[in-house]
């Protein structure tokens, strides 16, 4: 008789529930919180090996067939009652937002799927979030700097309801990762789409940049993609088991412009990005039969945002202050520098990010591509 595993049965439950309905919540509640409405055998099996049985569907068909409806509690036998319900609730109390039976339409690409997005407290990161909140996600903002990331989640929590949590991370330490996945399955029961979005940017010439610069950018830019690659995929494999067959998750990697061309004096960032392509490629031809697209999208410069345009340490003032475009007097004349090497004459910006975004997950014959953004800076041949 195998116990209660919240990795492994939170996400396997969690599959089953989305045949019910197209969106979905699983949270451990505190112990003491009311009876379950349906209590259920834990599946057997290893957490990460394939179960030997179905868990719960004929339990939660009959449920169904004879309340009309989805419980709001279930137990697995040995573990918490588990709060059924399409938000981010707390272990304190269970959600009450309806759940989410229909979805259809463009716009309801994401509504009500589970997201995390590593480096979500600013940049694009932050961009991301606030777009897929808009488009009815409930997110999981995660980042290295947890303060920014809950003040966030603050912020977005009071005009939208309980639809996120901030999260510490650092997507280069494999322990931090492991115990950011167990907390957004302990809170969400699973996880729809991974943005895996946090990088960092050394630049220098190869005859000056000192190994640690090297090894931290690829630690964080190239490692840190597959860290979180590897945990996301173990919780998606267990819950895409018993979920629809024509239900896919999504891991999308926010690579750079830098991964498809060279960049002068930036060879660890642009190799951390080139490198990743080829994780993107392998892992999506291995996780295929697992239904979990994995994807990357390829923006342009974010000239509005904090790593170029922060007023002390953005690449303006310092490539101002460098001398490094001819000429140039002020962070203007830097700035219009660089857009006039766009085609489309301005910098990328969060909202063509989500359209790209958007785009791999609804599209659902795809995967391992690398989508530029970049206002034809970057063609593909
Ligand atoms: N800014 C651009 O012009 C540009 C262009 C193309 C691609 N990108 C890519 O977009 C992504 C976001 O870039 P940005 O410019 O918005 O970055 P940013 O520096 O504005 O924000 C990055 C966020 O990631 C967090 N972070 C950094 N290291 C982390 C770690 N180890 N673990 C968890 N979180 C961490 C930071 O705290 C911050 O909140 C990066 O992958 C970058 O390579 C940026």
């Amino acid at each position: 008789m195998s116990s209660y595993d919240t990795e492994r049965d939170l996400p396997l439950l969690r599959g089953v529930l989305l045949r019910f309905a197209a969106a979905v919540t699983l949270c451990e509640m505190d112990e003491s919180r009311a009876e379950a409405d349906l209590t259920v055998r834990p599946s057997t099996g290893e957490g990460g090996d394939a179960p030997a049985d179905a868990p719960a569907v004929a339990e939660m068909q009959a449920y169904v067939d004879g309340n009309g409806s989805l419980p709001r509690t279930i137990r697995v036998q040995g573990g918490p009652p588990l709060a059924v319900g399409s938000t981010l609730s707390d272990a304190a109390g269970r959600t009450t937002e309806p759940l989410i039976e229909e979805l259809g339409g463009r716009e309801d690409v994401v509504r009500g799927r589970v997201a995390v997005v590593t480096g979500g407290a600013q940049g694009f990161g932050e961009q991301i979030v606030r777009a897929l909140v808009c488009h009815g996600a409930r997110v999981f903002i995660a980042d290295l700097n947890l303060d920014g990331a809950e003040a966030l989640a603050r912020e977005l929590n009071a005009a939208h309801g309980p639809v996120t949590r901030g999260v510490a991370v650092d997507v280069s330490d494999e322990a931090s990762v492991a115990a950011m996945f167990a907390e957004i399955t302990r809170f969400a029961g699973g996880v729809d789409l991974l943005v895996s979005n946090a990088g960092v940017l050394k630049a220098g010439s190869v005859k000056e940049l000192s190994s640690a610069d090297f090894d931290f950018v690829t630690r964080v830019n190239y490692t840190g993609f597959f860290l979180c690659t590897r945990f996301a995929a173990r919780v998606m494999a267990q819950q895409n088991r018993y979920a629809p067959s024509d239900r896919t998750t999504d891991i999308v990697q926010i690579n750079s412009k830098s991964g498809l061309a060279g960049s002068n004096r930036n060879g660890a960032y642009a190799g951390s990005k080139f490198g990743s392509l080829g994780l993107v490629q392998s892992f999506a031809l291995e996780l295929v039969s697992d239904r979990i697209k994995v994807n990357a999208i390829c923006p342009g410069n974010f000239f509005d945002g904090p790593l170029w345009s922060d007023p002390d340490r953005g690449l303006f003032v310092q490539y101002l202050q460098a001398g490094k475009v001819p000429g140039a007097e002020s962070v203007a004349d830097v700035r219009a520098h660089y857009e006039a090497q766009v085609p489309m004459g301005r910098g990328c910006r969060g909202e063509d990010v989500m359209h790209a975004l958007l785009y791999v997950v609804e599209q659902p014959y795809e995967t391992g591509q690398a989508v530029p953004v970049t206002g034809g800076q970057i063609m593909l041949s």
